[in-house]
């Protein structure tokens, strides 16, 4: 079976972030989103993989190559307008042939091998299996409606439905997803609905099954979501240390100090993730949080938060807590200087949040 990762969009639920990076490349517990999805798909004996690309192609193709890194052989396609998911299956016929397929939605993780939901799919003679995950607030996503376990209805973002089944961003089609997805039109939004082009299939009495998750899922759209999905990840961390621990600081918990990373007169409390040649200086870095590569955090304190490579934090006289903090930032303080004064350079879209 072939996969199909979708990693074109615009990201704009990401900004600023996204101004300067593809959100798939986003990383998480310090390993890009998308990675986590290419491992995935190789763990399923999925070998033949087409990445959508939209305008970050040039990052991801640099970020991935021909995917010999994870024994896949890699295509690229090209989207050149991020007209909706089902405009990037549409253009990836050619590259899929005849053949089921499986689409990841390259920004999503999920916490569940998927070599048992390609095995079901040979197996069930369905037109399209979909991944769904209960979830507290169903009003928030798209939703399924099923009778003795097949699909009967979707439901974007309903406000009234008894079901809690969320479309987790996984499904396999076999070759009617084409007909559907040339045959519906543009939603409200402008876009070319995947979830359209299922209803499709369910009104046209094509088989719509339905495999309900028993793992965690996670959406990494927002900077909540990826601040959270950073915490789900190191909740399973397993401690490595190889960068330098000095004689005054002190670890607890799963830790991972990346080679020539440094700890000194600090606490790091895990499960934390502190990548190559960081420096954390009087400081404290608490649990969940994912430092990047030559990151420092100077006399400062920091917990449940991702920072991206590069940036320097140094002398924040409050604990930095649930943060997303981008590539080269600087976010200095001078604890002796009066007045007590922030200077601000701000991006577009920037939010800083000190409630
Ligand atoms: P979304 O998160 O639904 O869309 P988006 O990337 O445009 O983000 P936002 O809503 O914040 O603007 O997309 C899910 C995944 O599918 C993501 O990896 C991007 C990818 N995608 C495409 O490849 N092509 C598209 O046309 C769209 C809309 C998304």
């Amino acid at each position: 079976m072939k996969a199909l990762i979708l990693s074109g969009g615009t990201g704009t639920r990401l900004r600023p972030l996204t101004h300067t990076g593809a959100k798939q490349l986003m990383p998480i517990a310090n390993k890009p989103v998308l990675y986590y999805a290419l491992e995935t798909l190789r763990d399923a004996g999925i070998q033949e993989v087409g990445i959508v690309v939209g305008h970050t192609h040039k990052e991801i193709r640099s970020a991935v190559e021909d995917g010999q890194r994870w024994g896949l052989h890699v295509t690229y396609i090209v989207q050149d307008a991020p007209r909706g998911l089902a405009d990037a299956v549409r253009i990836a016929e050619t590259f899929i042939g005849h053949e089921p397929f499986l689409v990841y939605l390259g920004d999503n993780l999920i916490r569940e091998p998927l070599r048992e939901v390609v095995l079901q799919f040979a197996s069930m003679g369905s037109n399209a299996l979909i991944l769904l995950s209960s979830v507290p607030r169903p009003e928030q996503f798209g939703v399924a409606e099923l009778v003795d376990g097949q699909v009967v209805r979707l439901i974007e973002k309903p406000t009234v439905t008894d079901s809690n089944l969320a479309l987790v961003g996984v499904y396999v089609f076999d070759h009617t997803i084409f007909e559907a997805v040339k045959s519906i039109g543009l939603s409200w939004r402008r876009e070319y609905e995947i979830t359209d082009a299922i209803q499709y299939l369910v009104d046209h009495q094509y088989r719509v099954s339905a495999h309900v998750l028993t793992g965690w899922w996670k959406d990494t759209g927002t900077p909540h979501d990826v601040v959270e999905a950073n915490r789900l990840i190191l909740d399973s961390l397993e401690s490595s240390i190889t960068g330098l621990v000095d004689a005054d600081s002190s670890l607890s918990g799963s830790v991972v100090l990346e080679p020539g990373a440094q700890v000194i007169r600090s606490v790091v409390r895990g499960p934390a993730i502190i990548g190559r040649h960081a420096v954390i200086r009087d400081a404290y870095v608490g649990p969940f949080t994912a430092l990047g590569n030559t990151v420092q955090i100077i006399g400062s304190e920091i917990e449940n938060s991702v920072v991206l490579a590069g940036t320097r934090i140094e002398n924040v006289p409050v604990r930095i807590d649930g943060s997303l903090i981008g590539q080269d930032v600087l976010l200095l303080y001078n604890r002796d200087y009066r007045p007590h004064a922030w200077s601000f350079v701000l991006g577009d879209h920037s939010r800083a949040d000190f409630r």
